[in-house]
């Protein structure tokens, strides 16, 4: 595809860098490898500053526009690219705020080597007076992490704190970033609909299923969300894969309880895929 008709979509890392296959996004020590600085490759620092660009034109007028990272399935790169993109807006000086809201599976923390404990889940529980940010390592970047496991994570986002919250927050930073779970398991993500500017959605070619796309996209603007841009991950690998019973059946294992009925209502698909 040619720049120009890349337009939002950029493929975040090249060929060489990807995973001969995806098993899971169980966090892995290379993954802080894959965050953004000065030392990544010319390409993907060119697609980062793509897709701010394009971000900044849909912050509808918003002092401190609150995007929400997404994905339609487990593994598609949505930590990492919201890492991403929040590192591309702090390099020019913006404060940036990363809220992990992946409560069930949190990683944020893991690539910046914080302690998740103390932050979103105390928070929204009550069980915390203040807000436990985190600075990173990284200039003009703060991260609130996720907190320890609640029963009750898409109950909590959904609360009145979490409002308070994305008030709060907006009067202190310019850019605030929310890892979130995947759409198609869990409703964690799409609560946040009349909360957010808009959500950034991550596909992952081979991987992302078209059908879980549209399907999601149609529930997230049905809930009146709005949908900020998509960014193609990993564009130029895994074309030629189709894994969607793969993944779906491993990952609703990993999650648990948490996603079994979801596994029931939408039929999850045996496993095709040899693991070679
Ligand atoms: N473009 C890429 N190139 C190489 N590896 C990538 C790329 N994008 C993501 N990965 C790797 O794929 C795995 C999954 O990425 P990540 O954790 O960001 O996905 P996720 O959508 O947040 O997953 P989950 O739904 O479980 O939270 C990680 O090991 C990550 O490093
Ligand atoms: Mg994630």
């Amino acid at each position: 595809m040619s720049k120009s008709k890349k337009g939002f979509f950029a493929s975040a890392f090249g060929k060489k860098n990807a995973p001969a296959q995806i098993k899971s996004s169980v966090f892995r020590k290379s993954d802080v490898s894959k965050m953004l600085s000065d030392k990544s490759p010319f390409g993907v620092k060119e697609s980062y500053g793509a897709i701010r660009t394009q971000l900044n034109f849909s912050r509808k007028n918003e002092k401190c526009p609150v995007f929400a990272v997404t994905s339609m399935t487990p593994g598609d790169g949505k930590t990492v690219n919201c890492i991403n993109i929040a590192i591309s807006f702090a390099k020019l000086n913006k404060r940036v705020l990363i809220i992990d809201s992946d409560m069930r599976n949190p990683t944020v923390h893991k690539f910046f080597s914080l302690s998740s404990s103390n932050g979103l889940s105390e928070l929204l529980a009550g069980f915390a007076t203040s807000v436990n940010f985190k600075t990173t390592g990284v200039d003009n970047l703060t991260v609130l992490t996720s907190g320890d496991t609640p029963p009750n994570p898409a109950e909590l986002l959904n609360s009145e704190q979490m409002d308070k919250l994305l008030k709060l927050v907006r009067e202190h930073f310019d850019y605030v970033f929310i890892d979130t779970p995947p759409v198609s398991l869990v409703t964690d993500a799409t609560v946040l609909a009349q909360k957010v500017t808009g959500y950034v959605i991550v596909v992952r070619p081979g991987h992302s299923d078209i059908r879980d796309l549209k399907h999601g996209v149609d529930s997230l603007q049905a809930l009146g969300a709005t949908i900020s841009g998509f960014v193609c991950n990993d564009a130029d690998d895994n074309v030629r894969h189709s894994r969607r019973a793969y993944y779906k059946s491993y990952y609703y294992k990993r999650y648990g309880y948490s996603y079994e009925q979801y596994a029931g209502a939408s039929g999850a698909v045996q496993d095709t895929q040899d693991d070679n």
